[in-house]
């Protein structure tokens, strides 16, 4: 069997014009703009290029982006004094800290003192309790963005294996409380978990969320499940010597032959995460002005 190619390239698009669309009737019939705004703390060049791309897309959708650039010496009390501006801003709808914070920089104040309602990341405390408990509340972008694809994928999700490989508080947990709410059968494995690739082996549908370069090939993957790999990490080329190449969690080449349906890395999940966060901005605007939600840009 060769796997569908699920693209998180495309189906990102789709998501951005629906964005688009959504802002530009928020424009038109209540003259809203919706305002997303991204605070960097330091120099640490892979959080440069998100915020750079966060902006650019926030921009291309037609919504007001605002970034605010701290020095990395910057103390905790003067990002909580920005944040408290920004909660107080009405013409800002969603914030997002980039993680990682410096060191001297407690992440957790700084994230829950982001407003809920603001809370784009969905990660505040008060957003994490309400997924939790099936609640409306705003849901972290990766985990949205590969939910809305295997919803596409299958329709219905009732009753199906899935098998979250990870468990971090931006993908893994709220992953399998999402998947959990849509009644699948949900483990959560991780690098303690004994025999993982068997648990793995049994699963319907198989989400890569560990951080460790093509952990998972065909052997870990039964006939015909849908693997959603999260995973993005930088290792030597093969080939090319002094040259560096983008990998999953997933080792595709192998995974693909056995695999129903299957993200690739790079074009998979990665595109959906910003699409997610503009989707959650126009969410947290429609909510602000108690206006309806839009459509297919939620779960
Ligand atoms: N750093 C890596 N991923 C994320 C994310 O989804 N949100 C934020 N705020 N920081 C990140």
């Amino acid at each position: 069997m060769i796997g569908k190619v699920i693209s998180g390239k495309e189906f990102s698009e789709l998501v951005r014009a629906k964005v688009s669309k959504h802002v530009d009737q928020l424009k038109n019939e209540h003259g809203i703009i919706p305002g997303l705004a991204v605070v960097l703390v330091g120099e640490d060049p892979a959080s440069k290029v998100y915020v750079r791309n966060k902006g650019e897309q926030t921009k291309a959708a037609g919504m007001k982006s605002i970034e605010h650039k701290l020095d990395e010496s910057t103390s905790e009390k003067e990002l909580l004094e920005l944040i408290e501006s920004l909660n107080e801003d009405t013409s800002i709808h969603g914030i997002l800290c980039q993680l990682p914070l410096p060191s001297h920089i407690n992440e957790d104040r700084v994230i829950n003192s982001i407003a809920p309602d603001k809370d784009v990341d969905g990660f505040h405390i008060s957003n994490v309790g309400l997924l939790g408990t099936g609640q409306k509340s705003m849901v972290p972008c990766t985990p949205l963005g590969c939910l809305m694809m295997l919803k596409d994928h299958y329709g219905d999700l009732t009753g199906l294996n899935a098998v979250v490989v990870g468990r971090s508080n931006i993908v893994g947990k709220p992953m399998a409380n999402l998947l959990l709410r849509e009644s699948c059968t949900v483990t959560i494995a991780h690098s303690r978990t004994k025999d993982i690739q068997e648990i793995c082996k049994r699963a319907d549908i198989l989400v890569a969320a560990v951080g460790r370069p093509e952990m998972i090939d065909e052997n870990w993957i039964s006939s015909g499940a849908t693997v959603i790999d999260v995973g993005i990490n930088r290792i030597p080329h093969p080939d090319k010597a002094g040259k560096s190449k983008l990998v999953g969690d997933v080792d595709y080449e192998s995974a693909v032959k056995v695999a129903g349906a299957i993200t690739p890395v790079p074009g998979g999940v990665g595109p959906m995460t910003i699409a997610c966060l503009l989707a959650n901005t126009v969410t947290a605007c429609c909510r602000a002005n108690k206006l309806p939600e839009p459509d297919g840009l939620g779960v």
